[in-house]
């Protein structure tokens, strides 16, 4: 169960429950502290120069606000919103038309930016640096190139896997703002706003025990929430408690550090199928039945975060701690040479 618990909270698309909890402006939305200062620079300045706000990146894992800060930025700035996202944008028409139908100082948000097709990227550049369009239309002897000034915007990406995107790309962004997993102060932060907002009674130590087990990600920390908020109502008196969330947790099977299923999966492969790596990730993928995007994006920077595992040229190693978590013992280093484990 706590497999597709977490499958359907890092990977689903967006609910509304999330958009009833999405933080609408800076001061609420909780830790990232320094690209919230960025940004808020980057605002305020471009509010001074009465200019349109620079072009703006967004990596990190999923769930950890991205989407979130492209809403606050364009309210910040009192622009128009315009969501797509790069699989959504099969061909150089489509991007053309969703250019075209911008205003100045629109803020247009392209989701999963490192999926664009690299042809379609091509015609961003110089919408990107010049607010220029060059299309081509019609085809064979009567082919013509026509140019199209487009408004000043402010482009905002996001993406999973900032390695991914092209260094043109890139470039054409001022700064690139990772987003790093939440502590828990800051998860249960989070975690009471939600529930304040829900109206469910709350204690500290459930919100810290809720925090604990949320995977450093304020979408999960909600959809913990949410199922707590249920076991409190059925098995409590509807007060989310540190036992009673612990009670909640445990009847899912989310650990006491917030691995799930397929995160405790994945080492186990990796010990015992691979003795402990190093082993690619596509083999990986193939030994636990997940893919291996998946693997990259929302398994692996968590468990690297906490210890368990290692990516090196030769490909993944598991660290001693996944040999712990997991009660196998650790192989002996190869003739007797030291380790730097
Ligand atoms: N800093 C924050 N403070 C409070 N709530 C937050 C914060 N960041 C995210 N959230 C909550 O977590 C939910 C998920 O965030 P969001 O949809 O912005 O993530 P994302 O990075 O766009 O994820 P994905 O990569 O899957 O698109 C939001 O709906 C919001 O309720
Ligand atoms: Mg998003």
């Amino acid at each position: 169960m706590s497999e597709n618990f977490y499958q359907k909270t890092t990977t689903a698309p967006t609910t509304s429950f999330d958009v009833s909890l999405r933080p609408p402006v800076f001061s609420e939305f909780i830790g990232q502290e320094k690209v919230k200062d960025r940004l808020l620079l980057m605002v305020e300045a471009a509010r001074q120069r009465g200019d349109v706000l620079d072009h703006v990146l967004l990596s990190g894992p999923p769930g950890l606000g991205k989407t979130t800060l492209a809403n606050i930025i364009a309210r910040a700035t009192g622009s128009q919103l315009h969501v797509t996202s790069g699989p959504q944008i099969e061909k150089a028409g489509d991007l053309a038309g969703v250019l075209t139908n911008l205003q100045k100082g629109d803020v247009l948000f392209i989701d999963e930016i490192h999926r664009l097709h690299p042809a379609i990227e091509e015609y961003l550049y110089p919408a990107m640096e010049d607010f220029r369009l060059d299309i081509i239309i019609d085809s064979g002897p009567s082919a013509r190139s026509i140019q199209l000034n487009l408004p000043r915007f402010t482009l905002v990406g996001a993406t999973t896997r900032s390695g991914m995107l092209t260094a043109p790309l890139r470039s054409r962004f001022g700064l690139v703002n990772r987003l790093d997993y939440y502590t828990q102060q800051e998860l249960a932060q989070i975690i009471e706003r939600s529930a304040g907002l829900l109206d469910i009674p709350m204690q500290r130590d459930g919100a810290m025990e809720i925090a604990a087990r949320s995977r450093g990600t304020p979408r999960v920390a909600n959809a913990l929430l949410r199922w707590v908020r249920d076991y409190a109502q059925v098995k409590g008196n509807g007060t989310i408690t540190g036992p009673i969330a612990d009670a909640a947790l445990a009847m899912i099977e989310i650990d006491a550090q917030g691995l799930d299923e397929m995160d405790k999966r994945i080492l186990e492969a990796l010990i015992y199928k691979f003795n402990g790596g190093p082993v690619g990730v596509g083999s990986l993928a193939v030994a636990v039945g997940e893919d291996a995007a998946t693997i990259e994006e929302v398994h692996e920077p968590f468990l690297i975060l906490q210890g368990y595992l290692q990516r090196t040229p030769r490909g993944r190693i598991a660290l001693p701690a996944a040999y712990t978590k997991i009660g196998a013992t650790m192989p002996p280093p190869a003739d007797g040479q030291p380790t730097l484990l």
